[in-house]
């Protein structure tokens, strides 16, 4: 389809909901309340990304990601298209199968419940001492002091990453998931800078361990792995920048979402304070609440129907959770949380199918640690001020939020 010329952008289409202004504002609701109404599918011509389907109710992304043959991953797996220059190191979240298959089965088992049982302890230690360091009644950064600090530890565990340098981990990761970052030539140019040095360490990492003797982490367990056969040194140092900002943007700011919301929403937050056996819906509730990646792309492979819309070949398709997880035909009362909603599980921001997130299960027992370790502190946030949010179309999340903590 023809592009617009950019001088007629942004005003041509009200529901282009790819503006990074929508996700800074918090204003991202109304739009896709009318995309939902309207049937949920809406063709978006000469936005900043270009031209773009958005899919935006629930049926029509399982839909999508059920059929993964038909709308591939491999062009790219965010709505802003590759350009000259930039990195592209291989990753199997934008690989189609059989490719995919082999390679996320060299992470898996870093993630199964036994893997998850044995790092349990170490989390739940390393995150009461963080909250044991806290203040209690002067106003703080929760995003950087809390959000920031634990996943960081959490991914230094995970790769057996240099401890005192874990915060280069949150670094690479920001500007690794930066897709506005790409269009400024500046930028552009000093994101591709920390990428190298982050690849550079990894290599560094892969080196030392290539002859040792296996071990528990994942740099080890990739290397020893049967299907690394399958997989050059490109591919392994794009699956460890993979796992990296996979891990470190989201779980982040489910975090940021668990102190945000239930402030927001007191009776929830008391129901949650007086019974430990509402965690784990809780965490599944403000999972989707929050959503913490707004979408994912995928690309048409050939000419297709979509509920009645002309497909073709080459189109790209936003699939919108941010919007989904909202789907009133699915979730009632959807913008509200719940904790104790019925089907909170259901939400989509792990995705669905072959690429449903690998980490999901690590992401929901670092948030369960945090919500019983505060439940055992009897510790409660408060929002002292409005957070400053991600202006941006796929991590929507944010990037400061001032709390002060009470004992109840
Ligand atoms: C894939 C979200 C935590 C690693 C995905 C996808 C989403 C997602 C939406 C793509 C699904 C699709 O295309 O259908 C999240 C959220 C998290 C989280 C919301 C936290 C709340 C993690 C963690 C890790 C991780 C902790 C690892 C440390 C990955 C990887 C993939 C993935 C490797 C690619 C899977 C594939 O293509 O087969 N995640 N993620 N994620 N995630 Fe996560």
């Amino acid at each position: 389809m023809a592009t617009l010329a950019p001088e007629l952008r942004h005003e041509v289409d009200a529901f282009d909901v790819t503006r990074p202004e929508l996700y800074r504002d918090d204003a991202w609701h109304e739009p896709f309340r009318a995309i939902r109404a309207a049937g949920g599918i809406r063709w978006t011509e000469g936005s900043a990304f270009g031209d773009y389907w958005s899919v935006a109710n629930y049926r029509y992304i399982v839909e999508v990601e059920s059929l993964p043959d038909l709308y591939s991953s491999a062009a790219g797996i965010v709505v802003a298209d590759f350009e000259e220059g930039d990195v592209r190191l291989p990753m199997f979240i934008a690989m189609d199968r059989p490719k995919h298959t082999g390679q996320r089965r060299t992470v898996a088992p870093a993630f199964a419940p036994g893997a998850m049982a044995r790092t349990k302890e170490d989390i739940a230690r390393r995150t009461g001492e963080l909250l044991d360091t806290l203040p209690v009644g002067e106003t703080f950064d929760w995003v950087d002091t809390v959000s920031i600090e634990l996943t960081t530890q959490m991914l230094a565990i995970l790769f057996d990453f240099p401890w005192a340098d874990r915060r280069k981990l949150t670094f690479w990761s920001d500007w690794a998931g930066d897709i506005e970052a790409v269009r400024d030539p500046v930028r552009k140019a000093e994101r591709l800078g920390h990428l190298y040095e982050c690849a550079a360490a990894f290599t560094t990492l892969w080196n030392d361990r290539f002859g040792a003797e296996p071990t528990s982490d994942l740099i080890s367990m990739m290397i020893h792995s049967d299907a690394m056969r399958e997989m050059d040194s490109q591919a392994f140092l794009g699956n460890l920048i993979l796992l990296i900002v996979g891990g470190n943007d989201t779980t982040r700011n489910a975090m940021s979402a668990y102190a945000y919301s239930l402030d927001r929403f007191e009776g929830e937050r008391a129901k949650l304070e007086r019974d430990p056996a509402l965690t784990a819906n809780a965490v599944q509730e403000i999972i989707r609440w929050q959503t913490p990646l707004s979408h994912m792309r995928r690309t048409a492979t050939r000419d297709t129907l979509l509920d009645g819309h002309r497909i073709r070949e080459g189109d790209k398709l936003a699939l919108w959770y941010v919007s989904a997880n909202r789907d009133e035909a699915v979730f009632e009362n959807a913008d509200a949380i719940h904790v104790d909603r019925p089907n909170a599980r259901r939400h989509l921001s792990f995705g669905h199918g072959i690429h449903r997130c690998v980490g999901a299960r690590l992401a929901e027992l670092q948030l369960s640690i945090l919500i019983d370790a505060m439940r055992e502190r009897r510790l409660r946030v408060h929002v002292t001020g409005e957070p400053e949010r991600v202006p941006a179309c796929f991590v929507h999340g944010y990037r400061a939020l001032p709390v002060t903590l009470e004992r109840y």
